[in-house]
């Protein structure tokens, strides 16, 4: 037991998927894997652990924005033994080829803080994915027939953005989409040597403010869910 997670010693697979949201945890686990055992329920963020193709996995929730996830990772890699963590979520896209409902992995997450800001100093690290996740995660993808696109994301601090001008400039740049939680959980993966990767699928567009509706999103998620199983146990 740690102070965010009820597990026991053991309860924790080596693979641990990612979703932000604790009842995505609880259907990914439900749909994907066999016999799921709820692990976790502390603060109401439940995780399972069972079996996919027979390897232990983990499906845990991350919670939204990376001081919530920066905390579970910390525990499940530090604590549990996790070494393959892979978030699976969604993103507001900042590129018009970048579509609704298509998928993007991410290479890199540019940021403006993270909970790891401080122990870097002058230094603007560069958080990374592990590239044979990514390799696996894009292959996976390009299967589903789902556009893929691969490159550098924008982990926010802030849903509800007062900074227009910043999200030009990250358009500007081929920053890919926004989200809440990569950069740290790529930060402390590298911190404790665990591999890492952030897929999502694009749920709303931040220039031309579509978005998708409950059942879509629903549907991308057991698409990333499938992707990230076998990008986590191919690889
Ligand atoms: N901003 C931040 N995080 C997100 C968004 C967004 O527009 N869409 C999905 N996750």
């Amino acid at each position: 037991m740690t102070i965010h997670i009820g597990a026991k010693t053991g309860d924790i697979a080596e693979t641990v998927l990612l979703p932000g949201d604790p009842m995505r945890a609880k259907w990914a686990a439900e749909k994907f894997l066999d016999a799921p055992k709820l692990v976790n329920k502390v603060r109401g963020m439940l995780g399972f652990t069972g079996t996919w193709n027979g390897h232990p996995v983990t499906i845990h929730g991350s919670g939204m924005g990376m001081p919530s996830l920066s905390i579970y990772a910390n525990e499940l890699i530090r604590d549990y033994g996790a070494r393959t963590l892979v978030r699976i979520g969604s993103c507001g896209s900042m590129q018009a080829h970048v579509k609704l409902r298509d998928i993007v992995v991410a290479m890199t997450a540019s940021s403006m803080e993270t909970p790891s800001r401080g122990m870097f100093r002058e230094l603007n690290f560069a958080p990374c994915a592990d590239w044979t996740l990514l390799r696996a995660a894009v292959e996976a993808a390009e299967g589903t027939g789902t556009p893929t696109h691969v490159g550098g994301i924008y982990s926010s601090g802030t849903f509800y953005d007062e900074r227009p001008d910043l999200n030009e400039q990250m358009t500007r740049h081929g920053v890919l989409a926004v989200e809440m939680e990569a950069a740290e959980l790529y930060t402390v993966a590298a911190r404790h040597g665990a591999r890492a990767l952030a897929i999502l699928t694009v749920s709303d567009h931040l220039q031309t403010g579509e978005a998708l509706n409950s059942e879509s999103r629903e549907r991308s998620f057991g698409d990333m869910v499938r992707i990230a199983l076998e990008a986590a146990l191919s690889a």
